[in-house]
């Protein structure tokens, strides 16, 4: 059988942890599709893959249109809407499978395939609760989900559960971890430092876009019960949240810890930077669906401290691979902190540990063999 022609849809142009997930992803498919609602940096990554990106007419800035907003905002956005069901279905059309990689690209997928009569994957990187979607979102999701998709994957049994939950039909789900693959670094902290321009002394990382769920605010409470104690804050509003990132810079100089955290921005060399780190911090306030971070701070050596929700517990297998605390305390965040900093030898064992998990838990690898077999399975499988 020939490969089958698949088609990449995704809603942003933006790069965070859904979309690094599918640069991996994409890899084995060069020569291949995807369809972007709007540009963004993500197109050029693709490019740079070898895939043929196509970039929505209609789609641009879709992605700033909140949640809340009024209808009057909204009613304009359904004549787009439709605009970008109609390109895919053309686009779904010159291709064998469609793989949606988020629950926005899915929707505007499961309607085109309809009309198209493609089998259609949906990767679901989230938790679909009342927590981030609407119950009427949830409900148009796994309706369609239920008629149209032929696998739902998932990165964690903590969105298979909220997908079941909201009555998603188990046998849809299949659970693939992400795969991460990071050299090790070979220079040591104190280099590290010296080369990216970060203070000495005991220094934390926090490694996610800038987003209120995300938790950072959690990480300034805790510091201002952890003196002596450093930050580097890398990561951006991706996702129009750029209030919250005032906030943050506005609660640095009301805790007066302006010489102690530094935000780096949006950066390109995590690893290195969580390499020259003492601990690094996952302090999502919400259920985390994987965590990309985790396992990048595992495979760093570096001791992780992260907040018990979502799938944060099984990735460090409930506190063996790394330190779990209470979501949203800052009081038990800092306890943590202090005990890292205090005892950073007694960690050793507990690095090591996180380390082999992560090598043999989520590879790259493993991710790819099992997505080219769904991909492969739904090419032979004409939609009901
Ligand atoms: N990241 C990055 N630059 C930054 C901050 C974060 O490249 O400045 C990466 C981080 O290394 C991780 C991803 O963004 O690979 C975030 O993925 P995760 O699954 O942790 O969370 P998401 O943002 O997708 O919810
Ligand atoms: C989403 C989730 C994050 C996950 C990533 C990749 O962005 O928020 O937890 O790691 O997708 O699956």
């Amino acid at each position: 059988m020939a490969a089958p022609r698949v088609l990449f849809v995704c809603h942003t142009g933006s790069i965070s942890g859904a979309e690094l997930v599918l640069l991996d992803i994409v890899v084995p498919f060069a020569g291949q599709s995807a369809f972007l609602f709007e540009d963004g940096p993500l197109a050029p990554a693709l490019r740079g893959k070898g895939l043929n990106v196509t970039v929505s007419r209609w789609g641009q800035g879709l992605t700033q249109v909140r949640r809340d907003s009024s209808i009057l905002k909204v009613i304009p956005l359904v004549g787009r809407l439709v605009a970008i069901v109609g390109e895919l279905i053309g686009a779904a059309r010159r291709h064998d499978v469609i793989y949606a990689n988020s629950q926005k690209a899915f929707v505007l997928s499961a309607i085109a395939v309809l009309v198209a009569r493609r089998p259609l994957i949906w990767h679901l990187h989230d938790i679909i609760t009342g927590v981030h979607f609407g119950a009427m979102q949830r409900r148009v999701q796994v309706t369609l989900a239920n008629l149209c998709a032929s696998t739902v994957v998932v990165p964690s049994q903590a969105c298979a559960d909220a997908f079941i939950a909201e009555g998603g039909k188990p046998h849809l789900v299949t659970v693939v971890p992400n795969g991460l693959d990071i050299a090790s670094e070979t220079k040591s902290p104190a280099e590290l430092r010296r080369e990216l321009d970060l203070p000495n002394g005991p220094l934390v990382g926090v490694f996610s876009r800038l987003a209120e769920w995300k938790g950072q605010h959690v990480v300034l409470q805790a510091l201002a019960e952890a003196p002596g104690v450093g930050a580097i804050i890398a990561g951006d509003a991706l996702f129009g949240e750029q209030a919250y990132a005032d906030r943050l810079k506005q609660m640095v100089s009301d805790l007066n810890l302006g010489d102690r955290v530094h935000f780096l921005g949006q950066r390109s060399d995590v690893p290195r930077l969580m390499s020259a780190v003492d601990a690094v911090i996952h302090p999502s306030i919400d259920p985390e669906p994987f965590g990309r971070t985790l396992v990048e701070a595992m495979l760093a050596g570096v001791p992780v401290i992260a907040t018990d929700a979502g799938a944060a517990s099984d990735i460090l297998e409930a506190g063996r691979a790394g330190t779990l605390v209470p979501p949203n305390d800052a009081n038990a965040l800092a306890a943590a902190i202090r005990a890292v900093m205090a005892h950073p030898l007694e960690l050793a064992a507990q690095l090591h540990y996180a380390d082999a998990r992560a090598r043999s838990h989520y590879g790259v690898a493993q991710m790819l063999q099992t997505i080219s077999g769904i991909i492969d399975r739904a090419a032979v499988r004409v939609p009901e």
